[in-house]
Order: structure tokens, then C-alpha cells, then sequence
């Protein structure tokens, strides 16, 4: 799909398949020129009962004479409306124009050209996403719509601005395409080894660069905890290093470590089976940083960033790991596996002790780590962990500019004595009680050499029942994160 604005003198005579106009509560159209036919029209309307211009009113007109496209589409709007309104009255939008016949629709508003250029490509892009990947028969007609233009009305001044919130928002619609694509993908596609060919793919097609690591070196660095979770499986554990170079070489980079649990069977600590399929969900950490690193590579900030992904499966079989295991990590501690369910956090914590090794700005681990974030906060805010303030607001804003908000938790040293062991340095699980800190307390003995926050998406990164599915979250969130850290 295409996305462009341009300046229009006289939106209402455009020639167009669909003219789409967004209507505030109370205030009509009248800020538009040669809008009296198109006002009187609505005013119409809302005595007919019709339409209102309220939030999640449609209405759709085919060859109304107040314009010259052969449909209008009405969309209500909040009288004074804020992004998440301005989000809602666009996916009302999509959803009307995946159902028409129509290649080319034109969208036009009062005011908030800046917030429509800025939301069109993401919001259009996750409405019409549809997997289609491990099917072969089509039930629904594919959506025809394949060129969307905002009209700028007398906002000339505007427009680059505007237009530089659209590239942005097409590049972060494609990242977050791909991370969704990749989580929805069957565990039997998506291994490990797809991830790793994946990651060299998309090197390939940036120009970034990329190393893959198998389980030789793997052991040569001494990641023994990674191997650990990774020796109950026939598919082979990937370690995916990626790096983009938008600033100097001296320049500290950002790191996004990603959770690729490709397959989480619970290993022997197994899993009941009601919706165990969604746990070929577990690698949506991994996913968000490979969708990231694809908008960051086409949006190309003043930036060096690094994306660490961790890929295995959590499988049972007659090699795997035992409840009361012992492993030794790459950083040399010792972890008694009390619950080789609770997986996430020994494949991270190898991968955060390797990211020492670029003495970066900041690292951000993004995992589906915990059922308990999910109990603690739903599908609404994904959890954040950190001791650092700064980077907490970083994120926390990066969150809600992007409309992917994620909330505090608390990351106290009082929850890491739950994770005592009488046999290792530290233990895997530390019960029921706050699981989503005790999990972010054992990260965080991995972490203690440079600024780190941890993003538990366990509630966020996909939805279940009747839309089950990835939402590529949080990529919006990273992307705004990294832009942000632009000097
Ligand atoms: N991948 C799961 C977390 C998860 C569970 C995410 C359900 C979304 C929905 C993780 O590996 C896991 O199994 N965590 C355990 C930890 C426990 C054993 C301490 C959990 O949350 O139950
Ligand atoms: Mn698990
Ligand atoms: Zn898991």
C-alpha cells in the first residue's frame, strides 16, 4: 500500500474512488474551501438521524453531489480529539475500506494533518494485515486498496514536516509487519535456524551486519545456560548478532536483546496442553527486534544500535535439562534449574552478559518472560524494569507517543531473595509471589555493567481467541526509544 501527501486547493472536487472525511462532534467541515454543499449535507444527516459525527460513527455515500469521488466516506470524530481518538477514527476507516472494491482512497480533515500522516500507515497497515502464509485457500476477497493520500488543505507550511511523519510511520508499519509475520509463522517454519536466515536476510537487504552463532561457538563462549534450555531440542539454538551503524564508530551503541523461544513446551517442568499452540508466540521478543532493526534501517538515525536475539526451543526430550540441574552461565555464576519452565531468563541472561561487550548506552531486553505480567497488567501496557529513572522515562514516553504503552514495575533488591538456592549461586524461579519482578530481579544480576531496562510483552505481544494472533508489539515502542536517542 501506498501512502503520500499532498496540498490541495479544492479537496472536495478531488476525483477519487473513495474520499474519506473525518467529521469532529459539533463542528462540521466548514474549515474547508467550497465545503457549504458538504456541510449542509451533514447537517442533514444528523436531523435524518443518519450519521453523527461521534466517535465510531461511519457512513458511507456513493456519488453524493456535495463531492465529485464516487463514494464519501463519513468518519466521526471527538470534537477536540487526542491520538487514541485520532487512532480509533482511523481503524473505523480501514475497516470500512478493506470491505469496498475500491484501489484508491483519499482522506481529508479540518486540522491534525501532522497526527493523520503520522498514524495512516501504521493503523492502515495493521487493519489490512492478513496472514495468509500456511494457507491455501482464500475465504475473504483480498482487499483491493492499494494507494492512500492525505490531503493537506492550505497547510503548505506543514507539509514537510507532515511528510516526514509519514515515512517514519510507513517504515515503522513495515517493522512491525514483519514481526507480526514472523510470530504468526507455524513453530514448525519458524526454528531457530529460519530465524537465523531470517536476521541474514534482512542484513543482506540493508546492508547491516549480521553474525549467526551455532552451538560450537556457542559453547566456546561458555553460554551454558542458553545451552541448557536448548539441549532438550533436535532443532539447533541460534544466537543472531545484528548490527546498524548510523553514527561514528566510536559512538556507544544501543542494545535489544530479544526472547526467541521459538517452540515453549515447558521442557520436563511441561506445560498443560490448553492453548500451548500460542507458546510458538514465546519468540515475539526476538520478532520486536528484528521489526525494529527494519524500521531503524529504513528511517537510518544518527545511531548505532545492536540487536541480540537468543533462538531455541523449550522441548522434553531424553536429553533435556532436569528440575535440579545445575548450569553455569557465560558470566560465571552458577543456576540451579528448579523449573525448566521459567527458560526465558536463562537464555537472556548469556545474552546480556555477551552485550557487555560493546560498553553500550543502554540495553533493552524485550521477552514474554511471565504469565504473572500478564495477571499484573493484561493485555494493556507491557511491564518495565529498571532501576534507572532516566531510561524508565525514555521508555515510558517512547510508549506513549507510539500509542504502545508500557507501565513501571517495581525492581527492588527486597524480591531477589526469593531466588535463593541451596545448591547454586542463584535459582530460576522464586515462586508464586510477584513473578514478574522475581523473573526481572534474575535478569538483573546479568545486567550490572550498563544501563538496562527490561520489557516483559508476555500480555501484549499477541491476542488470543477468536483474533488470535501477533500484534508486533512492542516495535512502535523501541523505535520511538531509539529515535529519541538521537544526539
Ligand atoms: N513463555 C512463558 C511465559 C508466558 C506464559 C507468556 C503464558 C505468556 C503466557 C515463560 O517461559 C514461562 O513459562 N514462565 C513461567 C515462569 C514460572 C515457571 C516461574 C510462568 O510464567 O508460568
Ligand atoms: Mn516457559
Ligand atoms: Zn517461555
Amino acid at each position: 500500500m501506498k501512502f503520500s501527501i499532498s496540498a490541495v486547493k479544492k479537496p472536495l472536487q478531488t476525483k477519487t474512488d473513495v474520499l474519506v472525511v473525518f467529521v469532529p462532534e459539533g463542528r462540521g467541515v466548514s474549515g474547508l474551501a467550497d465545503a457549504d454543499a458538504l456541510d449542509d449535507l451533514i447537517a442533514q444527516l444528523a436531523v435524518d438521524g443518519d450519521f453523527k459525527a461521534k466517535p465510531g460513527s461511519t457512513l458511507l455515500l456513493h456519488r453524493p453531489a456535495a463531492v465529485a469521488a464516487r463514494r464519501l466516506l463519513l468518519v466521526g470524530l471527538a470534537s477536540k480529539p487526542e491520538m487514541r481518538d485520532w487512532k480509533k477514527a482511523l481503524q473505523f476507516a480501514a475497516g470500512v475500506l478493506k470491505s469496498l472494491p475500491v484501489a484508491q482512497a483519499h482522506l481529508l480533515c479540518v486540522n491534525g494533518l501532522d497526527t493523520l500522516a503520522e498514524l495512516t500507515p501504521t493503523v492502515f497497515s495493521d487493519v489490512f494485515y492478513r496472514y495468509d502464509t500456511t494457507r491455501t485457500v482464500d475465504e475473504k476477497e483480498q482487499p483491493r486498496l492499494d494507494a492512500v493520500q492525505i490531503c493537506a488543505v492550505g497547510a503548505e507550511a506543514g507539509l514537510t514536516h507532515a511528510k516526514a511523519a509519514l515515512q517514519q510511520s510507513e517504515s515503522v508499519a513495515i517493522g512491525v509487519r514483519l514481526a507480526r509475520e514472523l510470530a504468526n509463522l507455524p513453530a514448525n517454519y519458524c526454528t531457530p535456524v529460519y530465524l537465523g536466515d531470517m536476521a541474514k536476510k534482512l542484513a543482506k537487504f540493508h546492508n547491516l551486519s549480521c553474525k549467526v552463532l551455532g552451538r560450537p561457538e556457542l559453547e566456546k563462549l561458555g553460554m551454558g545456560s542458553f545451552l541448557a534450555v536448548a539441549q532438550g531440542s533436535v532443532q539447533p539454538p541460534r544466537f543472531i548478532v545484528l548490527e546498524y551503524h548510523g553514527a561514528g564508530k566510536k559512538d556507544a551503541p544501543h542494545v535489544l536483546v530479544g526472547k526467541g523461544v521459538t517452540f515453549d513446551t515447558g521442557g520436563i517442568s511441561l506445560k498443560p496442553g490448553a492453548e500451548m499452540d500460542e507458546m510458538k508466540f514465546d519468540m515475539c521478543g526476538a520478532a520486536s527486534v528484528l521489526g525494529a532493526f527494519e524500521a531503524i534501517a529504513r528511517i537510518k538515525p544518527k545511531l548505532n544500535v545492536v540487536g541480540l536475539i537468543a533462538a531455541t526451543e523449550n522441548m522434553p526430550d531424553g536429553g533435556a535439562v532436569k528440575p535440579g540441574d545445575v548450569v553455569t552461565s557465560m558470566s560465571g555464576q552458577t543456576i540451579e534449574i528448579l523449573n525448566t519452565d521459567a527458560e526465558g531468563r536463562l537464555i537472556l541472561c548469556d545474552a546480556l552478559t555477551y552485550a557487555a561487550r560493546y560498553k553500550p548506552q543502554s540495553v533493552v531486553d524485550i521477552a514474554t518472560l511471565t504469565g504473572a505480567c500478564v495477571i499484573a497488567l493484561g493485555k494493556v501496557n507491557s511491564g518495565l524494569f529498571t532501576e534507572d529513572d532516566a531510561l524508565a522515562n525514555a521508555l515510558l514516553e517512547a510508549g506513549r507517543a507510539a500509542l504502545d504503552p508500557c507501565w513501571r514495575l517495581p525492581l527492588e533488591a527486597d524480591y531477589a531473595d526469593a531466588l535463593k538456592s541451596n545448591f547454586a549461586d542463584v535459582a530460576n524461579i522464586g515462586g508464586r509471589p510477584a513473578g514478574a519482578i522475581t523473573a526481572a530481579c534474575f535478569l538483573w544480576r546479568f545486567a550490572k555493567d550498563y544501563r538496562w531496562a527490561h520489557l516483559d510483552i508476555a500480555g501484549t505481544a499477541w491476542n488470543s481467541g477468536a483474533n488470535k494472533g501477533a500484534t508486533g508489539r512492542p516495535v512502535p515502542l523501541l523505535v520511538h526509544y531509539l529515535l529519541s536517542q538521537v544526539k
